[in-house]
């Protein structure tokens, strides 16, 4: 079950929005674009294969307008230099803490020059708009510094703070436990008040709580079942398995 590589989850909406959801790579990055054709709007967050996003855009004609980042980890960001060599023009947005030169760990982090930042404090929301896109975005960090998550449209696009069953590690350099469980919080209660049909896009696509690898879960799926959104106190969320790994990588 489940996407297969290369393969595009489209939907459509009553609003002139489209969704594509694919999954790239190693990893299984889950890759969410925003589409409005209409004012020709392509907004891709997350892109981690350049060329095959450039491909399948192509096959309908659509050229990608925009680059939105959750984080700025290397497999988050490894298709923003093959769309931006492609058109130049687009614009790349992520958060302005997360390529503050003192927290890059060479190693984890790609150099990622934003033409847009976010900058608003943590928890704090703000809005992006383009076209018919109407998007939340949140300052979400923990996992890394800068990490945000954006909702809209049917989707919540959770980044490495959640995956369907738990959520992102925070032993990597940058990663600040404390400011995890005050996301997950936030996302909680963000989670709580949205409709509960809409659907949790994580940064991977890692086991749900059948063994099954399901591409999303539904937030009321998420709300009942994630361990981390479910831990009663920060000792609880601490002590869970997932947050630190003895392997060095896998960001
Ligand atoms: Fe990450």
């Amino acid at each position: 079950m489940g996407l297969a590589e290369g393969e595009f989850a489209v939907s459509y909406g009553d609003d002139n929005v489209e969704i594509w959801i694919t999954q790239m790579g190693p990893w299984a990055n889950m890759n969410t674009a925003f589409i409005d054709r209409e004012n020709g709007v392509v907004a891709i967050i997350d892109p981690f294969d350049g060329e095959e996003w450039l491909k399948a855009l192509s096959k309908q004609d659509l050229t990608p307008t925009h680059i939105l980042l959750t984080h700025t980890h290397r497999d988050h960001t490894a298709g923003v230099s093959a769309i931006r060599n492609a058109h130049p023009e687009i614009e790349v947005w992520g958060h302005a803490e997360s390529v503050s030169p003192s927290l890059i760990g060479r190693i984890i982090f790609r150099r990622t020059d934003f033409t847009h930042v976010w900058e608003q404090a943590p928890n704090e929301i703000v809005k992006w708009n383009c076209g018919s896109i109407h998007l939340t975005v949140i300052h979400s960090p923990g996992h890394s510094p800068g990490h945000v998550t954006l909702h809209g449209h049917g989707v919540y696009v959770a980044g490495d703070l959640l995956f369907t069953m738990r959520s992102g590690r925070v032993d990597l350099p940058g990663s600040d436990p404390a400011a995890q469980w005050r996301s997950l919080a936030m996302a909680k209660t963000v989670l709580q008040n949205l409709p509960s049909d809409w659907r949790l896009i994580p940064g991977h696509r890692y086991d749900w709580i059948d063994g099954t690898t399901p591409d999303w879960v539904t937030i009321e799926q998420a709300l009942k079942h994630n361990l981390s959104l479910n831990a009663p106190d920060i000792d609880a969320f601490d002590a869970l398995p997932f947050n630190r790994f003895d392997d060095e990588m896998s960001a």
